[in-house]
């Protein structure tokens, strides 16, 4: 055996030198993948995992964006019961390594030179102090605008809307003709998601970058501002009256099944629509949310490790560890996801068009500097920031008598500096 491969045995539990179930360990991963698509993503991993002899324990917490799998996440850990691994994303993973209970994967990582493999973007996000701690998956792109072909051509929409003057004129006609113009959910996060991709179209990556990332008062406080949440708020006439509480997938459902013609959501939706066995170009399409076509708001989803005791644990999650950074498992996982591998050079010839073209612009924004971190989905905030954000932002979506003016000045005050 040469010394490189015994290395990689080290880490990877030596199921890829041995028998498999010599060394042999249990995984309990926490994550919120449950609907149809997400669902079958994770069966790729945990087949992955059986594969190599380990057991794979699902700590699931129901509810899209990850919110609910958080505040769980938190008890657990209080009383020293940490799963293996956990889908934490952006400065998130920064808040847990500080509190000393990840685990470095460096030798790992610099073994199996993820620095090379990796967009410096997320390189960073993964490391804390200059070590690896979480293994990215994926790239979700978020300023996505999915729609049902048969609903656009039956409502006469001809194009899909590049700025807002064209989308609200789309959407007039397919309110017109009996659908439900805008699929939208009821929860703060969803609220959210559209309204990045608002501002983003409204005011385009360096002013997006400036209010809601940097939290520039000057920029919270403009008239791009302004605009945007002027924008957002008409954008809820189109939506229907039963949103209140409703998931995203049963939303994207709503597109799926042609009541509703649009659905401003991350790439996500895609699982749902494949899953439905949907062809995408086809039966549905994606295209960038209006005005955002030459900007892409990145989410990657990443696994932290956590400190464990106990030899074979430690193994089977190395093995994870080892796995999620594997040209195969980013193939597969992320053709079901919706999303694309974050391992650069990797072939995209069986992905279809959305991925195709997530993946040309992920390489032109990142050059061009209008590559941006999605808020929303817990990219560029604090966990306390975003959760200030969120509410403001889906109060003011949920109740029509706050004003623009009064948002305003609510934005305004989470602009306090940083917490690090
Ligand atoms: C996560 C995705 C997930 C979506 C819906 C996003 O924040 O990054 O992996 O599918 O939320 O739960």
């Amino acid at each position: 055996m040469s010394f490189q491969s015994s290395l990689r045995c080290l880490w990877a539990g030596a199921a890829l030198c041995a028998g498999a179930s010599l060394w042999a360990g249990e995984v309990e991963v926490l994550h919120y993948w449950t609907s149809g698509g997400e669902a079958k993503s994770v069966v790729e991993l945990k087949g992955m995992m059986a594969q190599r002899g380990h057991t794979w324990r699902d700590f699931t917490v129901t509810g899209g964006g990850g919110q609910n799998a958080m505040a769980v996440l938190k008890q657990r850990v209080l009383v020293g019961n940490a799963p293996a691994a956990a889908n934490i994303k952006g400065p998130a993973i920064q808040e847990w390594a500080e509190l000393n209970v990840l685990t470095s994967l460096d030798a790992m990582a610099s073994f199996e030179r993820w620095d090379e493999v990796l967009p410096k973007v997320v390189a960073d996000q993964m490391k804390y102090k200059g070590r690896y701690v979480a293994v990215p998956v994926n790239v979700h792109r978020v300023n996505w605008l999915w729609a049902n072909s048969a609903v656009l051509k039956k409502a006469g929409v001809a194009a899909l809307p590049k700025t807002y003057d064209e989308f609200f004129a789309a959407a007039d006609k397919i309110k017109a003709a009996g659908f439900v113009a805008v699929a939208h959910g009821g929860q703060d996060w969803q609220d959210f998601t559209v309204f990045e991709s608002v501002v983003l179209g409204v005011g385009g990556p360096a002013f997006y970058d400036k209010a809601l990332v940097k939290l520039d008062r000057a920029a919270l406080n403009s008239d791009e501002m302004k605009k945007s949440l002027e924008v957002f708020r008409r954008i809820k006439a189109y939506t229907d009256d039963k949103s209140l509480g409703r998931d995203w997938n049963v939303t994207t459902e709503m597109v799926i099944n042609g009541k509703a013609g649009f659905q401003f959501m991350g790439d996500w939706a895609k699982g749902e629509f494949l899953a439905a066995g949907q062809t995408p170009g086809k039966d549905f399409t994606c295209s960038a949310a209006p005005g955002t076509d030459k900007a892409y708001t990145f989410n990657v989803d990443s696994f932290a490790m956590f400190q464990l005791k106990g030899w074979e644990a430690q193994k089977a999650q190395g093995y994870l560890a080892y796995l999620l950074m594997g040209k195969d498992f980013q193939e597969k996982f992320n053709l079901r996801k919706g999303s694309i591998p974050v391992r650069l050079g990797m072939p995209m010839d069986k992905f279809d068009e959305c991925a195709k073209t997530s993946s040309k612009d992920f390489v032109a924004t990142s050059a061009s500097g209008t590559l941006v971190p999605s808020v929303a989905h817990g990219m560029a905030l604090s966990s306390s920031q975003q959760a200030t954000m969120r509410t403001v932002v889906s109060e003011f979506w949920n109740n029509d008598k706050l004003t623009v003016a009064e948002t305003l000045s609510k934005l305004l005050a989470v602009s306090a500096p940083k917490q690090k």
